[in-house]
């Protein structure tokens, strides 16, 4: 019987970080090296601007050269190859999904989208934006990478909430389980009746929660999973 079954996958920086670029909480990572709050809150914004545009002006460039890897190409496979809807949603704000050929939800935004605090215009953001930038749009000079920062609400929480109440299958991939709402999200889809999985480099601390695991670096364990989910392996 072909296997129809929606599947709803949620991916934190673990997808990326064999693409090169860093995740934030493990040894090296972005919080470690940077206080969050200076620079991943509207309050860091609105004391230094400059700080913060510093910051992901750095982060754009950075993603602007690395490249897919096999975890991103074999999610967009299934999600071009499942009979079943497959919904892609990632915490990333690199576009490295798209750039393997999927489609997906961006909660916390995207690097090279930038947005205008003014009128919320939204344009696709220079590799290097500046605190003066004006707005294309209504010439304020309010621009702001259109990242959600801490305290802020992640996008597309409406969309998100309709799959997770509608999956039969939930992955989590790559992400600590640290950060709310996205966090929450395999006890949403559980309680609706998912099996959900999570694939990490190792059981994070919220691995509890899951019916089943799957360890390993996301360009092995990511495609094996979808070789098994395809029944091509
Ligand atoms: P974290 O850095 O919190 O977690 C990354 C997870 O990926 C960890 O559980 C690692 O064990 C795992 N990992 C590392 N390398 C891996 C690999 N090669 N293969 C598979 N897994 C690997 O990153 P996120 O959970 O994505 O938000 O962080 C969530 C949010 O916190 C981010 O979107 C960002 C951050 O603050 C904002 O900036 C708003």
């Amino acid at each position: 019987m072909q296997d129809s079954r929606k599947i709803v996958i949620l991916t934190g920086a673990g997808v990326s970080a064999e693409s090169g670029l860093g995740i934030f909480r493990d040894k090296g990572g972005v919080w470690t090296k940077y206080d969050l709050n200076e620079v991943a809150t509207p309050e860091g914004f609105a004391r230094d601007p400059v700080k913060v545009h510093d910051f992901y002006n750095a982060r754009r460039a950075n993603a602007a050269t690395a490249r897919p890897n096999a975890a991103h190409f074999a999610l967009a496979r299934l999600q071009s190859d499942h009979p079943g809807e497959v919904v892609l949603i990632t915490q990333n704000v690199d576009a490295l999904h798209e750039a393997a050929g999927a489609t997906a939800i961006h909660m916390h935004g995207r690097l090279d989208r930038a947005t205008c605090s003014a009128c919320t215009a939204c344009w696709d953001a220079p590799l290097v934006m500046s605190a003066d930038d004006p707005c294309p749009k209504c010439s304020a000079p309010q621009t702001r990478p259109d990242i959600v920062w801490f305290g802020e609400v992640p996008q597309a929480m409406d969309v998100i909430a309709e799959h997770l109440t509608t999956a039969d299958v939930f992955a989590a991939i790559g992400t600590s389980g640290q950060v709310y709402p996205a966090a929450g999200f395999v006890a949403e889809a559980a309680r609706s009746g998912a099996h959900t999985i999570e694939i990490n480099l190792e059981p994070s601390d919220v691995a509890g929660m899951f019916d089943a695991q799957i360890d390993g670096a996301a360009t092995t364990s990511v495609p094996a999973w979808v070789d098994s989910v395809l029944n091509t392996a």
